[in-house]
């Protein structure tokens, strides 16, 4: 991750970040996600970084409304200052939320269409995952999706051999990341009510998996 330049014009601090692979991956999760919602609907984005997915993907779709947020202040400064810089209307600025907070989605004021994290379970401790799936379960309209962009295993088996280092190199970095199974997703999303729906295969041995309310479910 890098300043995207020294500064902004007339000398003003520029807090916007770059992360290299959204060049790369954001047009392949941008024709997913106008797959998966009408154009006018309405996302929340749970770790939304530099923000550049955001203002990428919003500015393409531009009837969507998209409320970015992200719990660490640094991030939350890129992702105004990519709005700022870009000049795009339809992303809302970001709200500070945590998944492992207690009710974190008391702060989201509307129901959105869509929830989506890209590249999160893999870097959060798996307390953070069952929040955001507990999160989605609260928010969620009743035909609501929540998409999770990203690697994963599938019965325990890599995808590629690119993901078992990349799997091996979060773990050595933080014991409680890494690569999580789709079962365990499943399995997880089923105590907060909501089922797999879709596992799209993306580029780069990356996946768009999205979950859904499970109407059969009881409570
Ligand atoms: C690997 S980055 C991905 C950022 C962006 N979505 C992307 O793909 O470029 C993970 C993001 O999740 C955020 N994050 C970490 N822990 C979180 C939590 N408990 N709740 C919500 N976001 C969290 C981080 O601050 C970071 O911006």
């Amino acid at each position: 991750m890098k300043h995207q330049s020294e500064g902004a014009p007339g000398g003003r601090a520029d807090f916007r970040l770059h992360a290299p692979a959204t060049a790369r991956n954001r047009d392949a999760i941008l024709e997913k996600v106008g797959a998966l919602v009408a154009g006018d609907a309405r996302v929340l984005e749970i770790g939304s970084g530099t923000g550049e997915h955001a203002v990428h993907i919003a500015r393409q779709m531009p009837d969507l409304l998209w409320q970015t947020s992200d719990p660490d202040p640094t991030m939350r400064a890129s992702i105004q200052a990519w709005i700022d810089h870009t000049g795009v209307t339809n992303v809302r600025e970001p709200l500070s939320l945590d998944c492992a907070a207690e009710a974190w989605w008391r702060d989201v004021d509307f129901q959105p269409e869509l929830m989506i994290a890209i590249n999160f379970t893999h870097i959060v401790p798996t307390d953070c995952i069952d929040g955001l799936l507990a999160g989605a379960s609260a928010l969620m309209r009743a035909d609501g999706l929540l998409a999770l962009y990203g690697a994963f295993t599938f019965n325990g088996v890599y995808s590629a051999a690119s993901n078992r280092s990349f799997d091996r190199m979060l773990r050595q970095q933080n014991a409680a990341w890494g690569l999580r199974d789709l079962n365990d997703i499943s399995a997880g999303a089923n105590r907060h009510g909501l089922k797999l729906d879709q596992i799209i295969a993306m580029p780069s041995n990356n996946h768009m998996v999205t979950l859904k309310r499970d109407q059969g479910a009881s409570g």
